[in-house]
């Protein structure tokens, strides 16, 4: 294969999403359910985990193929030990052309007032906090772990005043759960550095007990917000995001709807995922990754590795959620889908 890397879709590689960890001290119900991840779960054990070593080296193979940004998640990324030395290795590293790397991170925020610091200075760019609901007592019943909102708003404060903003804010929408959490949310982050987001609830993995009836489409999340404060669209940053972007009319900044339910985004999807254990995926709904890990660990060089990824890719096929109404609702072949914690969405 020669030519410029694309898969068979034509979309390049852009984004390297590494999963740092399968654990997480949160038990959203959309992503980790208590009744299944409890204490007799078994994560995995410590010595399937790719070494910080092991990931550095890996992005600094995609990022050779082409990569631009990179993304750490987890599970909770700040629980895996001494992230901000992963962070450090992985800032040194630069994009094809030379420039420095989009290097950001997802988090549940519950040990960012603690860890923002050291995130900024070993080269952390920027920072995306997951946070469902402004009202405590919604919030603690959509963690499952009785965490408090407030801790999650001090960690946001702490990751603006370090330099980690503009910082962004998910939301997963369910609709009879947080969605009269969505205009109480615009309010509080408007007209601050802050991007708020809006998440359709997704059919990830195959655990959460996903129901069509609790998603809330993105066009009835902007008309409800467009009621209160009204918004206009605006043009993508870049092919491939996720996000479509609307901003305030009177100026208080913007907000952005991830619709991957009501209006999938496949066609320019140019994102890959590293498990913890060193498995790539081509898509968030795979239901097989491809072990990265015994290559590294058989002695593969960069090149056998780049050769293996490159090769991957251009075979790529995936547009799960712009086929997700054609098809069964669980993969014919009884194979079970990646779950949310182990792929790090
Ligand atoms: P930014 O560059 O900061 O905009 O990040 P992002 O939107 O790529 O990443 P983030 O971790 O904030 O993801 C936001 C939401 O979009 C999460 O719920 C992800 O699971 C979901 N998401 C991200 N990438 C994909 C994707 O390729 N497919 C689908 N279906 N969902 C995705
Ligand atoms: N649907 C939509 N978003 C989800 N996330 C986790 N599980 C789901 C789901 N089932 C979100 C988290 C985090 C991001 C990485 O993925 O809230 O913001
Ligand atoms: Fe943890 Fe994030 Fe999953 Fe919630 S969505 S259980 S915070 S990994
Ligand atoms: Fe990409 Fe798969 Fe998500 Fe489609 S469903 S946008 S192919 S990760």
């Amino acid at each position: 294969a020669s030519g410029p890397l694309a898969d068979t879709l034509g979309r390049p590689l852009h984004d390297l999403r590494i999963s740092v960890t399968d654990r997480c001290n949160f038990r959203c119900g959309y992503c980790m359910p208590k009744e299944i991840f409890d204490k007799h779960y078994r994560f995995l054990p410590h010595d399937a985990l790719l070494s910080f070593e092991e990931i550095a080296r890996v992005a600094g193979v995609f990022t050779g193929l082409g990569v631009r940004k990179i993304r750490l998640t987890g599970g909770e990324p700040l629980l895996r030990k001494n992230l901000e030395r992963l962070v450090e290795m992985l800032a040194a590293q630069r994009a094809v052309d030379g420039r420095p790397l989009d290097l950001t991170l997802t988090t549940n925020a519950s040990l960012l007032q603690r860890k923002a610091r050291a995130l900024k200075d070993a080269g952390l760019q920027r920072i995306t906090v997951s946070l469902d609901a402004l009202d405590d007592t919604v919030f603690r019943r959509m963690n499952d772990a009785d965490f408090p909102v407030a801790d999650v708003l001090a960690g946001i404060d702490e990751a603006l005043r370090v330099g980690l903003g503009p910082v962004k804010v998910n939301m997963v929408v369910k609709r009879g759960t947080n969605d009269h959490e969505i205009v109480p949310m615009a309010r509080h982050f408007r007209g601050m550095p802050v991007t708020l987001r809006f998440i359709e609830y997704m059919d990830v993995g195959a655990t959460n007990g996903w129901r069509m009836d609790e998603v809330l489409p993105s066009d009835d999340v902007i008309a409800r917000l467009d009621a209160e404060f009204p918004l206009e669209p605006l043009p993508a940053h870049q092919p491939g995001e996720t996000a479509s972007r609307w901003r305030y009319r009177d100026g208080q900044g913007e907000v952005g709807v991830i619709s991957s339910v009501t209006k999938a985004f496949c066609h320019d999807c140019n994102r890959a995922r590293l498990t913890t254990e060193g498995k790539l995926f081509t898509c968030l709904f795979g239901t097989q990754g491809h072990d990265l890990r015994s290559l590294l660990r058989g002695g593969a060089s960069d090149t056998q590795l780049a050769g293996a990824i490159d090769h991957l890719w251009r075979q790529r096929t995936d547009r799960y959620s712009e086929l997700r109404a054609a098809l069964p609702p669980a993969p014919a072949d009884g194979a079970r889908r990646v779950e949310m914690h182990y792929i790090g969405g």
